[in-house]
């Protein structure tokens, strides 16, 4: 039984035209769509005006209730092209219970050719669109969308953001009544900026006095179309006698935003790093990049091939809806890069290679839509597989490999980032307002923003060494293609994974040692290896003749890994740990206490690490979530998400827990 996220299911009419079957109802006017948008939205929210007003490094938020088919978010688009000045940016969030398949997307979009620019790029990054936050990145970076899949009543308490512009957009009233509810308008109002505009199709009394009840002062408005009237507001704050929300707890509060030049220090140039640098980057940063290497890439982040791996439970932990946004994001920062070379979508198989295994998967299976991840029997399994396998699993069909440093080079690459190599930071120390990165005596660089992505190697500042970060020693062995190891068409995981070929090498992995800490691969790590390759697929053991090789011989390299306890990322500004202690020591007394005292931030100071063995998923969004916090944007994840990878929670939980 499939219970989620079924795609939009749709009708369409003799002029191509998409219609609802679940709410019987059409997406646009039937008269003209483009016409009543940019009537309905883009005019009574003044968004040329807006848009042209904006400072050059200013942006604009509009959130939306009903992404549909996106004709609103490309109208919106178009229009910030032609008005806004360069280096401004567009964020537009936009929530979304039913999305519709690529396939339907695609459809309903080519009615309008004069949107087909922008089209093609969402149409481009429409993939690995799943539950929950869906970040898409368009234009470079200039423009950004933020979709929340899933109800709007669910997915928009969730969100950190403050929306300049609302488009209420759901299906009529009449049909779609769960869109137009006093707890979506009190929802609305919480995330509305001071002088938020609003806007809608519908003039319906109900849904006027109910926006009226909820703090946005709405007015009825000539209609287009067939429409007599509509309605269209601002926000004027909460209504008497209705208590607004309370204040973000402090230690999770965003930091001021900091004032004076956009310039940022990141230190390390793996996978964290340089996705910290190319989000900032597209954000106007001006960003330099420190490794002590002479090139990115050379630790964790440096291995031939990685998996897109997706270890997911069924229950909707953090770490798992952190997994299927990080994982949806990669993906699409992918579509950019080399196919074949730099990655490849060939799938990813989890083989159910035990009982616990079994279950667990069988759970996973029940609780996620086919799109992400199917079960296959032994004999489905084997045929995707294409070599001998004893087992059925869990097939992700968009997973596949990444060769790591290729996204690092890509992302280090841009615009605004210059990589200052062999850059070895050993100390950092603040003056007046900017960090100061110190390699003994010699002053590197200097910024008023810093950003830790040195691994756990962050350990080494004062200001990070009380992070909970552990290193664990992994290895990987490179496995030259035979004719026969040609056959295998996906990466097959069961506790070691191996991927098909990338430039005549098969990249077997991994060891996992939590006490050495020497870098130097070892055969009896390799053999380890080899033995988790049995359990894959003793076929493709035999297909590579590895019988034939001296394991002495063999070839591989060893890195890293930095891990925290709770196995999530630690990621956002970071707070002086002594004073925060001092600051809500009455924590450690009553755990429901929230002190009105503000967080000692280290002004400026970020960290982006502790992407343990899913960097590749986790870190580059990681980068936006961390751009979001400093440049105090809409938050690329649930607010809990953001909260469970904030650097505040180990001194929070040692508070209250006295330990
Ligand atoms: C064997 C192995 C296999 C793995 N397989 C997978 C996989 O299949 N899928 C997956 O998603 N993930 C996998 N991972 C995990 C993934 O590689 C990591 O999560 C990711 O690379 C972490 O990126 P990072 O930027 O945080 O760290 P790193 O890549 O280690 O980068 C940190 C950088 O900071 C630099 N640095 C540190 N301190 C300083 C300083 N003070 N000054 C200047 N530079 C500094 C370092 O030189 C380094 O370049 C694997 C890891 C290992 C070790
Ligand atoms: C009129 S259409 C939106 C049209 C869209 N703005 C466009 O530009 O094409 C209404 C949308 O609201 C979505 N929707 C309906 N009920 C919802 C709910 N409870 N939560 C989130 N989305 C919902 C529908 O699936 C549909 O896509």
């Amino acid at each position: 039984m499939k219970p989620v996220l079924p795609h939009a299911q749709l009708d369409w009419d003799d002029l191509g035209r998409p219609r609802s079957r679940v709410f019987d109802d059409v997406y646009f006017s039937d008269q003209s769509g483009l016409d009543e948008t940019r009537y309905v939205f883009l005019e009574q929210n003044r968004l040329a005006e807006r848009f042209a007003a904006l400072p050059a490094h200013g942006r604009l938020v509009i959130g939306e209730t009903g992404f549909g088919t996106g004709l609103n978010f490309l109208c919106a688009w178009q229009l910030f092209e032609q008005h806004a000045p360069a280096g401004a940016r567009l964020h537009f969030v936009s929530v979304e219970k039913y999305p519709l398949s690529p396939a339907d997307l695609q459809r309903a979009l080519a009615l309008w050719p004069s949107l087909k620019a922008q089209a093609d790029q969402l149409l481009k990054h429409y993939v690995a669109i799943h539950q929950g936050f869906q970040r898409i990145v368009l234009d470079h970076g200039r423009v950004t969308l933020t979709l929340l899949i899933g109800d709007a009543l669910e997915q928009l308490p969730q969100l950190d953001a403050q929306i300049d512009a609302w488009f209420l957009d759901g299906f009529a009233p009449a049909k779609n009544p769960e869109m137009w509810t006093a707890e979506l308008f009190a929802e609305l109002a919480r995330l509305a900026a001071p002088g938020s505009t609003i806007s809608t199709f519908t003039s319906t009394g109900w849904v006027r006095r109910l926006l009226n009840a909820a703090g946005f002062k709405m007015k009825r408005t000539p209609g287009i179309g067939h429409k007599w009237e509509i309605l269209r507001g601002e926000f004027l704050g909460w209504p008497e006698g209705v208590a607004p929300p309370p204040p973000d707890k402090p230690w999770f509060a965003r930091p001021a935003p900091v004032s004076g030049e956009r310039h940022a220090l990141v230190i390390g140039a793996g996978l964290a790093g340089c996705a910290s640098a190319a989000s900032l980057a597209a954000r106007g940063w001006r960003v330099s990049l420190l490794e002590r290497h002479d090139a990115v890439a050379q630790e964790a982040s440096g291995n031939p091939q990685g998996v897109l791996y997706l270890k997911l439970s069924a229950h909707g932990t953090a770490l798992s809806q952190l997994i299927v946004s990080g994982f949806g994001y990669t993906r699409r920062l992918l579509e950019t890069l080399q196919r074949g070379t730099d990655w490849d979508d060939c799938g990813v198989l989890q083989l159910a290679f035990n009982h616990k295994e079994a279950e667990r998967q069988a759970q996973l299976a029940a609780a996620f839509p086919e799109d992400l991840l199917q079960w296959l029997d032994q004999p489905q399994a084997q045929a995707r597989a294409g070599v001998g396998l004893a087992h059925g699993g869990l097939f992700y069909p968009e997973g596949g490999w990444v060769h790591p440093p290729a996204l690092c080079q890509a992302q280090a690459s841009r615009d605004h980032v210059q990589l200052l190599k062999h850059h070895d930071v050993l100390q950092l120390r603040k003056v007046d307002d900017h960090w100061q990165a110190f390699d003994g005596d010699r002053l590197l660089a200097s910024a008023p923003v810093v950003v830790l992505a040195g691994a756990a190697e962050i350990k080494r500042f004062a200001q990070s060494a009380e992070l909970p970060l552990k290193r664990i020693r992994g290895q990987i062995t490179r496995l030259a293609q035979t004719a026969q190891s040609q056959a295998l068409a996906t990466v097959v995981c069961a506790e070691g994974y191996v991927a098909p070929a990338r430039l005549g090498e098969h990249t077997l992995g991994a060891s996992f040692d939590f006490n050495s800490d020497d870098l130097t691969p070892t055969t009896a790590e390799h053999l380890g290896n080899l033995a988790m390759l049995e359990e894959i697929s003793s076929d493709l053991v035999a297909r590579l003749n590895l019988g034939e090789q001296p394991a002495e011989q063999l070839q591989g390299r060893a890195a890293f890994r930095c891990t925290s306890p709770d196995y999530l990322p630690i990621v956002g500004p970071l707070a002086d740990r002594e004073a925060f202690t001092q600051a809500y020591a009455a924590l450690g007394r009553d755990a429901r206490q929230v002190p009105d005292i503000p967080c000692p931030w280290f002004e400026g100071l970020y960290v982006n690490s502790g992407h343990g063995s899913r960097g590749l998923i986790t870190a580059p969004l990681s980068g936006e979530l961390l751009a979001a916090w400093l440049d105090n944007e809409p938050l690329p994840l649930p607010r809990s998400v953001a909260e469970a990878c904030h650097p505040n929670r180990f001194a929070l939980r040692r508070l209250i827990r006295g330990k």
